[in-house]
């Protein structure tokens, strides 16, 4: 039976382990998770989520304080379209988070990053171009396109002297999405250097509607493959969401993918992000205490733990601070769903709002706890110690398993 490791993903003429650390923000695949993934061989994700606020607590530079001196006058207005983001700013904190991460890269593999589209950050284009060149500026190996449809990124970056030697790739979750990527920057040339397929199995926002359950990873995977095998294009296919065990993983290899993103193993790594506190809840949780919900106010589904302190939870916007989801006009959902709350219980103190939450604020406090459909099973990748509490894992160990495991096995670690 093969395993992991007799498969190897190739570009040009580099050789790398066929795994590939998803990216999680905010600052949950670190710069240690993707370093460890770099160091064994593979590829591993940074986030460009929340930069400004990330730089703040790694680098102790004062964004997110600078940001609230400049709007605190505007906490109280429900209009935001005023609260900008300092481009210089924006730039320094991903020079800072990319510079930094590059240079302490060891061994054979690559450092990513991933760069959602939907952060708007009340300027699309601007705030967006600024991160795309800044993390090429920084030297990072790789971006790979999230959280939208990315139809004009490339064209953002396409004079930077790195376009054509940087590794860029696009995470799609249909055919559809696919042909609509590859024919708007046709002109351009420059085809992505691999295609993330996401299936509705996936942690964070998913690309599917309420009706993910109806599709499928396979079913999707094979549905790309065979579309660019039509169209004569040789682009690597890295299939996402599920993949849970080094056979889950082989599979794939075996059907013809390239290589496989993987990233709820992970959260429950020493190099993760989370709390221990949090990590202890992922660990804990029944298939029953995971759902995927529209409180996110991206408009896209996401799948958390029911027990995520930001469901329900009635916080003041904390746009003045943070303001990544803010759209192109200064809105974002959650805001009319707190005005809203507020305006029918006038009296109240603390209110609560069940429909759409301040992700900015949660995520960048670990408070909404979005996790991989398969999170229930974590606790079987490890050992619950004496205290009643699990093990957490060393990145290192949950690769190995990933690449040497074979007939579903999963490793326990010593
Ligand atoms: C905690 C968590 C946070 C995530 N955050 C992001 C994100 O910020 N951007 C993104 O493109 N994908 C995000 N994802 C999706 C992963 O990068 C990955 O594609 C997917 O979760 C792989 O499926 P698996 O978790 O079942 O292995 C996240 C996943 C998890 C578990």
């Amino acid at each position: 039976m093969k395993r992991v490791d007799d498969f190897r993903l190739r570009f040009g003429k580099q050789e790398l382990v066929p795994i590939m650390i998803g990216g999680m923000g905010v600052d949950i695949s670190t710069a240690e998770l993707a370093l460890e993934a770099a160091r064994l061989g593979g590829i591993g994700h940074i986030s460009d989520a929340m930069l400004p606020t990330v730089a703040d607590r790694r680098y102790d530079t004062d964004f997110v304080k600078e940001k609230l001196k400049q709007y605190k006058y505007n906490i109280d207005n429900s209009d935001k379209s005023a609260v900008k983001f300092d481009l210089g700013q924006v730039a320094e904190s991903t020079r800072l988070h990319v510079s930094k991460t590059m240079e302490a890269k060891r061994g054979s593999g690559m450092v990513f990053i991933n760069c959602m589209e939907k952060l708007t950050m009340n300027a699309p284009r601007e705030t967006l171009t600024v991160r795309l060149r800044e993390a090429l500026n920084a030297g990072i190996d790789g971006i790979t396109l999230a959280a939208g449809l990315h139809l004009g990124s490339l064209a953002l970056i396409e004079d930077h002297p790195r376009f054509r030697d940087a590794k860029i790739g696009i995470i799609v979750s249909s055919v559809r999405a696919l042909q609509l990527f590859l024919r708007k920057n046709a002109k351009l040339n420059r085809l992505p250097d691999y295609v993330v397929v996401e299936g509705p199995l996936a942690g964070g926002h998913l690309g599917f509607g309420m009706d993910w359950a109806q599709y499928d990873l396979r079913t999707i995977t094979l549905e790309v493959m065979e579309y660019l095998r039509t169209e004569k294009l040789d682009i690597p296919v890295i299939p996402a969401g599920g993949i849970f065990t080094g056979s889950d993983a082989a599979g794939y290899l075996d059907m013809g993918a390239a290589a496989v993103q993987v990233a709820t193993r992970f959260t429950v790594a020493q190099e993760c992000g989370l709390p221990k506190d949090v990590q202890q809840e992922y660990f804990k949780a029944s298939e029953d205490e995971i759902e995927v919900n529209t409180i996110s106010p991206t408009g896209y589904p996401m799948r958390m733990l029911k027990s995520s302190p930001a469901i329900g939870s009635g916080i003041r916007p904390g746009c003045e601070s943070y303001g990544y989801i803010l759209d192109a006009n200064g809105n974002c959902a959650y805001i009319d769903a707190y005005n809203r709350e507020v305006a029918l219980h006038p009296d109240e103190k603390k209110i609560s709002v069940m429909d759409k939450t301040c992700l900015c604020t949660h995520m960048r406090n670990f408070k909404c706890w979005t996790c991989g459909h398969y999170t229930y099973r974590l606790k079987d990748t490890t050992r619950k110690l004496a205290d009643g509490s699990y093990q957490v894992l060393t990145a290192e160990h949950i690769f190995h398993d990933y690449q040497y495991s074979t007939d579903n096995k999963i490793v326990l670690p010593a």
